[in-house]
């Protein structure tokens, strides 16, 4: 296929146990349309985010045959969503109904004492669409920035470990496993146990403290019980990659993230393969073969869990270094329906030439 211009609408089929793309007339309703979302991650005020959407509704007003969607911080939401309005866009720049608005994240609860978190029902109450679940930001990076590594490492010193273990002492119901494993510990032949005890739980939650795979299945459950569709992400780290892991840990991730999400339903979720060690400054895309490889497995996945009429249909998204020059050839895979776009999406000509599928036309 590498000549040939990608598919922008299209049915896709399993033959001899392969995906493949079939082409459908642009604008048949019942294709398959692919969706170029753009992550903002934590950059834009409200304002900054309205005008590079309108820049790039300005190079893509003829563009109606794919779906794209902004994902702003949570502070730029309301003022994207006014601005998106369809009837604005359709009077302003031709535009129908293929824009969307998504959030970056979730909490599973719908109200309470949770400060600082935002709910599926206000998402949706301010005219959200759909909700980026299980970012690689999220599943790996908040123990870093939150520090609760330091926090572990440091009830694992024996200053503390010798005052909690008085002051449980104190109290009753304590199990006594407890207080005998705070003293096993405490014990001085345990010392250096101790220490490197302290050493692996500080390292190895700054590295990957994060959100739990069960948490994931909430903020699934949450997002579509309030009427908003999921981008469902997942991926691999480097080491997870390096130990030929990456299927285990996938088939992981989604089939927990899924667990709940019945067949109906099912359609309202999209999925983004983001491979860690392919996002951010610095580092390259996966290849190709590698992102074909990888979604041929989800799909067959999908197909597992769902059945292959539903597998067939889901969309499933690359993210991780998508730049105007290697989109095209990421939406010719016959398993790419979309990009999940970071750095690149934040340039309004470059997110535009990805809307375009980096052709010139
Ligand atoms: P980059 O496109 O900047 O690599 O980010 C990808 C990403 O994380 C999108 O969610």
């Amino acid at each position: 296929m590498n000549n040939e211009t990608p598919y922008r609408n299209y049915y896709r089929q399993r033959t001899a146990n392969q995906w493949r793309k079939i082409p459908a007339e642009i604008g048949d309703p019942s294709a398959i349309r692919p969706f170029l979302a753009g992550n903002w991650k934590m950059n834009l005020i409200p304002r900054a985010g309205v005008a590079l959407a309108a820049r790039i509704f300005d190079f893509c007003h003829d563009i109606k045959d794919v779906d794209m969607g902004f994902a702003p911080p949570f502070t730029g939401l309301s003022t994207l969503a006014d601005y998106i309005e369809p009837d604005f866009l359709r009077r302003e720049y031709g535009i129908g109904r293929n824009v969307f608005l998504l959030a970056q994240d979730t909490f599973f609860e719908s109200k309470g004492a949770f400060t600082g978190e935002i709910s599926a029902d206000m998402l949706a109450a301010i005219g959200v669409d759909r909700v980026i679940v299980g970012h690689s930001d999220r599943r790996a990076n908040l123990g870093k920035y939150f520090g609760f590594s330091s926090s572990v490492a440091r009830r694992l010193s024996k200053e503390f470990l010798t005052h909690t273990l008085a002051r449980l002492k104190q109290r009753e119901n304590i199990e006594p496993q407890v207080l005998a494993t705070i003293e096993h510990l405490l014990h001085e032949k345990n010392h250096e146990v101790l220490k490197g005890l302290a050493t692996f739980l500080e390292n190895e939650l700054n590295e990957r403290a994060g959100e739990s795979d069960d948490a994931i299945q909430r903020k699934v459950q949450a997002a579509l019980r309030n009427g908003l569709q999921v981008i469902l992400c997942c991926g691999e780290n480097r080491e997870a990659r390096d130990a030929h892991e990456t299927f285990k840990l996938l088939d992981r991730q989604l089939r927990i993230g899924l667990e709940g999400v019945a067949r109906p339903t099912m359609p309202e979720v999209i999925i983004a393969y983001e491979p860690i060690w392919a996002i951010g400054e610095g580092a390259k895309p996966a290849p190709l073969e590698q992102i074909a490889e990888v979604h041929d497995f989800i799909r067959n996945l999908l197909m597992d869990l769902y059945g292959e009429q539903i597998a067939a249909r889901v969309r499933i998204l690359y993210g991780g270094n998508v730049k105007p020059d290697n989109i095209g050839d990421m939406m010719k895979l016959a398993g790419v329906d979309g990009a999940l776009v970071g750095s690149a999406s934040l340039n309004a000509t470059d997110f535009a030439k990805i809307i375009r599928f980096g052709l010139s036309d």
